[in-house]
């Protein structure tokens, strides 16, 4: 029985490492050396080659090195009746509401604008509002949305978030469905992007969007990168209508040395570091998975691959 471990962007050696130490009845295999395909149970994977899965006829559960499975689902031929797991670490949660915060933080208290005039030499103060008139939205309200929300509440934000089904959440305004979502966008100086990319969510961070977000609104997109759409932002950010975007997420990764927003004045480039996965932490929570594939027990934190997260 064997463990195929395949991602080019993480730690394969330490992964292996950690696999042996809480399962050490399984081996495991680095993509491309895959061995046999007959005798792998297991599959760790952030973005899977197209078929890869599919070539595997004894898989029995297919987990994602991340919380999004857009990576996997992209595949039309991952086969349907593997269950697909995600991965939920409150060390992710707590690293993605650090960030949230920090760059809510940052934007509430000007520091773009401050460093921009510290470049040019100009010595201006900037009335200062209260967290309390700085309003936040939120969109996604899941595991990490709801986190960062409680998070930003407690800092003094006025909080607002946006999911597919409704929720009531303490002190934090919460809209659901199409009209809920301008809603939101019209109350939203800050708005934070925390959905999962689906066919629902792809471009949702458009130019209809940001025409209802209040004029000199901010956006900070840490889900991925095909929620938004980079000409919008770009035409909305030199019209006046945004005032800055922290990203940390992109169509293309790494962002290609000569995308414009590597040098925009008011873009602010993270490489996809907001919550990144840590192998410390998240080998227990995966090996708990397929320990609990192996015994038969119900599984945490399956993915609907029909409503995509
Ligand atoms: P989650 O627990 O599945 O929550 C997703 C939230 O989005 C839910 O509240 C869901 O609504 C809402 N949603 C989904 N489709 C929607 C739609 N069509 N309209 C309105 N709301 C919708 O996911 P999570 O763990 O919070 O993670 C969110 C995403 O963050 C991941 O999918 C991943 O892409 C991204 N991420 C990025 C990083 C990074 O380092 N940048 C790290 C980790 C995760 P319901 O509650 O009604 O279902
Ligand atoms: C990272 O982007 C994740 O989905 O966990």
């Amino acid at each position: 029985m064997a463990i195929l471990f395949c991602s080019s962007l993480d730690p394969a050696g330490r992964w292996r490492e950690a696999l042996a130490r809480e399962l050490p009845h399984l081996e495991t295999r680095i993509y491309p050396d895959i061995g046999d395909p007959g005798t792998i149970d297991y599959a760790l994977v952030w973005a899977p080659p197209p078929g890869l899965l599919a070539a595997l006829p004894r898989l029995k559960l297919i987990a994602s090195i991340g919380a999004g499975v857009d990576h996997i689902l992209a595949d039309p031929s991952v086969p349907r009746h593997v269950p697909i797991v995600r991965l939920v670490d409150p060390a992710t949660t707590r690293l993605m509401s650090e960030y949230v915060l920090a760059q809510t933080l940052r934007l509430h208290r000007q520091d773009l604008l401050y460093e921009a005039q510290q470049r040019a030499g100009i010595w201006q103060w900037h009335e200062q509002p209260d967290p309390a008139e700085r309003r936040v939205g939120i969109l996604g309200l899941g595991r990490l949305g709801t986190d960062a929300a409680t998070r930003l509440k407690a800092n003094g934000f006025d909080i607002a978030g946006w999911s597919r089904t409704g929720k009531t959440l303490d002190g934090i305004a919460c809209f659901s469905g199409g009209e809920g979502f301008d809603a939101l966008l019209r109350r939203s100086d800050i708005l934070i992007c925390l959905l999962p990319l689906t066919a629902a969510t792809e471009n949702i961070l458009d130019r209809r969007a940001f025409d209802h977000l209040p004029r000199g609104a901010s956006v900070v997109n840490v889900a991925r990168g095909r929620h938004l759409v980079d000409a919008d932002l770009l035409e909305a950010l030199d019209s006046g209508q945004l005032a800055y975007a922290i990203l940390d997420v992109f169509r293309e990764e790494p962002l290609p040395p000569d995308h414009p927003f590597w040098r925009h004045s008011r873009i602010v480039v993270t490489p996809h570091v907001a919550g990144a996965a840590e192998v410390r932490t998240a080998a227990p929570i995966i090996a708990d998975a397929i320990r609990r594939a192996e015994a038969g027990l119900p599984l945490r934190d399956v993915v609907d691959p029909e409503r995509g997260y």
